[in-house]
């Protein structure tokens, strides 16, 4: 039977790419996507299982990861990719703002961590891998992205939280932080960047995948910084 992995933001820049790493791993991947319309992006694999949910939909979001579960208990891990970025100072930072951010870049990753860890907790095993930002650990990085550092910084605890409540198991939450990440988006963004200093999506796949790995598996409490030159 193959190993298996969940995916969130599977049809994002990141996540296309981390789904089709796995998938040349050998992985079984299950890919959540937001929508099926997005199928397309992917060719067909047998090992490949294409589900599309709103993330912020929470009662929606736990049937699906529990029924991954009953069907595949092998699942090993999660990646939790889904989310996204807005600007935006504390002067401008209303609760509008503050809770678009919040459901995008944390509820989206609680909505699927709870029920996973709920599951891993019981196997004894399990990883859980969150996408932080360098804005919710610096604060001068962060000050004119408010909502988004805001947002992000939960992360950061949910994953403490889940290490210290696992000390005891082969269970890990890594916090993998990105600077920025070398996707077509942030090219048209920044034309004028130096698109070397980024880090690539596919280097960021490969330390996911590591996390899987049995060398990794006497990490406690990571956060990963992979920042490359930027
Ligand atoms: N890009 C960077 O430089 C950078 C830097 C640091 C951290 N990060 C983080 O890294 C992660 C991946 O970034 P990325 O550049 O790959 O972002 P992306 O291309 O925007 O992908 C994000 C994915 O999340 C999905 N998503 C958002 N809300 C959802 C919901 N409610 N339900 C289901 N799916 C939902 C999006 O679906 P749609 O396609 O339908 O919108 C998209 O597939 C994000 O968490 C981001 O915050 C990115």
């Amino acid at each position: 039977m193959n190993r298996r992995v969940l995916i969130t933001g599977a049809n994002g820049a990141l996540g296309l790419v981390a789904s089709h790493y796995f998938l040349s791993k050998g992985y079984a991947v299950t890919a959540v996507l937001s929508s099926m319309d997005k199928r397309s992006l992917f060719p067909e694999n047998p090992l490949l299982e294409l589900l599309a949910v709103d993330l912020t939909d929470e009662a929606a979001t736990a049937a699906l990861v529990e029924t991954q579960i009953n069907l595949h208990p092998e699942l090993e891990g999660v990646l939790l990719l889904a989310g996204g970025f807005a600007m935006g100072s504390l002067s401008t930072t209303d609760d509008a703002a503050l809770l678009q951010q919040y459901k995008l870049n944390f509820l989206t990753a609680y909505h699927v961590a709870r029920p996973a860890y709920h599951y891993f907790e019981k196997a004894g095993r399990g990883r859980l891998v969150f996408v932080g930002a360098r804005p919710a650990l610096l604060a001068s990085a962060g000050k004119d992205m408010s909502a988004y550092a805001l947002s992000k910084s939960l992360l950061f605890r949910l994953a403490e939280q889940i290490n210290a409540a696992s000390k005891k198991h082969d269970i890990t939450a890594t916090v993998i932080v990105p600077s920025t990440i070398d996707t077509a988006a942030n090219r048209q963004a920044m034309p004028d960047a130096n698109f070397a200093d980024w880090v690539s999506p596919e280097h960021i796949a490969g330390v996911m995948e590591w996390l899987f790995s049995a060398s990794a598996s006497v990490l406690r409490e990571p956060v990963l910084k992979l920042y490359n030159k930027a």
